[in-house]
């Protein structure tokens, strides 16, 4: 299955840390959050990858990660995104990578205690159907920075909400995403939000109106350290006690 993971972005959110560098490269524990992303989409099943990240940095991540086989990858591909125009829009420099076949998307700051290795697993049952990641936030203050899912009444997502003010439900939307083969087509027809990006929000609000959409709750701890100072520090500890990445039978 291939892979996008996409490291690009301003790091606005850490600023003082990422003066200096890309978000992806700060530590998480002994290493780089971007290395706990490459090792996630390899423990789900991921083989072939392509990163996407903004051009500056871009030799420090060949410096880390090489030619990925290390992590268990057979082929690693790098990308450069010219601006920040949104997480959509740099899925989208994936076309060629994904050669018409379905894609699994992650946002390289997303940090799992468990393998979301079954919602890939499902997804190769059925690669026409958009698939999301979902986490029962315990802390609901996260809620307001993070796209938030609402339900129907029989449980299937009816729509995501983007940083809403008076959150849904206490499901955040993460960072991983799996897109059927037509992903391409229709991040062409998206437009820029208000912030002038390409959102994967509204990517994902298309395919649940075509009612082709389905999810999974992941177990145990989800966190994006790139939300906030606090939230990387929270992440941060967490994996130092608890690692990531762990099969969800262990
Ligand atoms: C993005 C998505 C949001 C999602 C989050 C997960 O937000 O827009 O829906 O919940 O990633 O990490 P961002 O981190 O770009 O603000």
């Amino acid at each position: 299955m291939r892979g996008i993971l996409l490291a690009g972005g301003t790091g606005s959110r850490l600023k003082r840390l990422t003066r200096i560098t890309n978000k992806h490269l700060l530590p998480i524990y002994d290493r780089s959050m971007v290395e706990w992303a490459v090792e996630a989409m390899v423990a789900a099943g991921i083989d072939e990858m392509l990163l996407v990240t903004g051009g500056e940095h871009i030799g420090s991540f060949l410096r880390i990660l090489g030619d990925g086989t290390s992590y268990g990858l057979k082929s690693l591909s790098f990308a450069v995104q010219e601006k920040a125009g949104g997480i959509a829009e740099a899925l989208g420099l994936g076309e060629q990578f994904a050669d018409g076949k379905p894609v699994v998307v992650m946002l390289a700051d997303n940090i799992f205690e468990h393998s979301f290795k079954q919602t890939i697993d499902a997804f190769r049952g059925d690669d026409t159907t958009c698939r999301l990641v979902l986490s029962e936030m315990e802390d609901p203050a996260h809620l307001a920075h993070l796209g938030v899912a609402a339900f129907d009444e029989n449980g299937s997502v009816k729509s995501i909400i983007e940083k809403p003010s008076d959150p849904p439900s206490n499901f955040a939307v993460t960072g991983v995403y799996c897109y059927p083969a037509d992903v391409f087509s229709i991040v062409k027809t998206l437009k820029p939000s208000a912030r002038g990006e390409l959102e994967v929000t509204d990517l994902n609000n298309h395919y649940i109106a075509e009612g082709s959409i389905g999810h999974d709750v992941q177990p145990g701890f989800w966190g994006d350290a790139g939300e906030s100072i606090d939230a990387y520090q929270q992440v941060g500890e967490y994996v130092a006690r608890n690692g990531a990445n762990h099969p969800v039978n262990r």
